[in-house]
């Protein structure tokens, strides 16, 4: 179980990969195994075809598998669909949600973004919690207020024993190669900090706050240094396991 205390640099791959993506997989392992204990936790979400296998691939290594997003009911009526228990049978430990591509190409609420992350615990699987502005909001200057309110209505109440991740992912930085400066980073990380610590107390002092949106092996040093970020969710750079692990090494 994940124990909230180390960074965490997580991957997605999206609607990427088919069973040839495993040898990435093999070769991140491999890079792990030579460079020794000290590391970050580390977790890959492979698209859901991929994760009985991926588990697989990961047993005895410290890779940890996760999904990229479920269905807030158990079990049901629901096609194409796959649930957080259905996610944890097939080897997942963490999923993602909220992530904003979902929320746009699927019209998530942040409410339903909560009955998932819920979904998720009660599955024992951590959930990696999505939030972030897009462009017109971050020029607007809405930035800090539309990410409270995601933060708000997205986390459920009560984590129990589950560490509290959030992932930082402002839209605009997603997939663009553009990031926010150092400085805005570090200021939306110290607002969300101020608002988790008030809502949840230590367990929000000690969340990891994720920052996504074009981590790349060339500025993930210089983010992983911000304080407050906790980790890194990368997408892109999270494809091939030579540029995820220099990510890694960076943290
Ligand atoms: P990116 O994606 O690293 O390709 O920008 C990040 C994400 O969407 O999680």
């Amino acid at each position: 179980m994940d124990d909230g205390l180390q960074p965490l640099i997580a991957g997605n791959w999206k609607m990427n990969g088919t069973g040839a993506a495993l040898s990435q997989l093999e070769r991140l392992a491999k890079l792990l195994e030579q460079a020794g204990p000290r590391r970050p936790d580390i977790l890959i979400c492979p698209p859901a075809t991929l994760i009985a296998r991926a588990a697989q691939t990961a047993r005895n290594t410290p890779i940890r598998v996760g999904g990229q997003d479920c269905h807030p009911a158990e079990n049901g009526a629901h096609t194409g669909d796959i649930s957080a228990p259905m996610l944890a049978d097939a080897g997942a430990s963490y999923v993602i949600v909220g992530h904003s591509e979902r929320r746009a190409d699927h019209g998530e609420t942040s409410s339903l973004v909560r009955q998932k992350a819920q979904a998720a615990l009660a599955a024992q699987l951590v959930p990696v919690i999505c939030v972030g502005e897009t462009e017109a909001q971050r020029l607007a200057g809405d930035a800090n207020r539309v990410v409270a309110d995601q933060l708000a209505a997205s986390l459920p109440d009560a984590f129990g024993d589950t560490p509290i991740i959030v992932a930082y992912e402002p839209v605009w930085a997603i997939g663009t190669g553009r990031t926010p400066t150092l400085d805005d980073i570090a200021a939306m990380h110290a607002h969300m900090r101020l608002l988790l610590a008030a809502r949840f107390g230590a367990a929000g002092e000690t969340a990891r706050l994720l920052y996504g949106g074009s981590v790349k092996p060339d500025n993930a040093r210089d983010i992983l240094a911000i304080p407050d970020v906790n980790g890194a969710l990368v997408g892109g750079a999270s494809l091939l396991a030579d540029d995820f692990f220099a990510i890694i090494a960076a943290a």
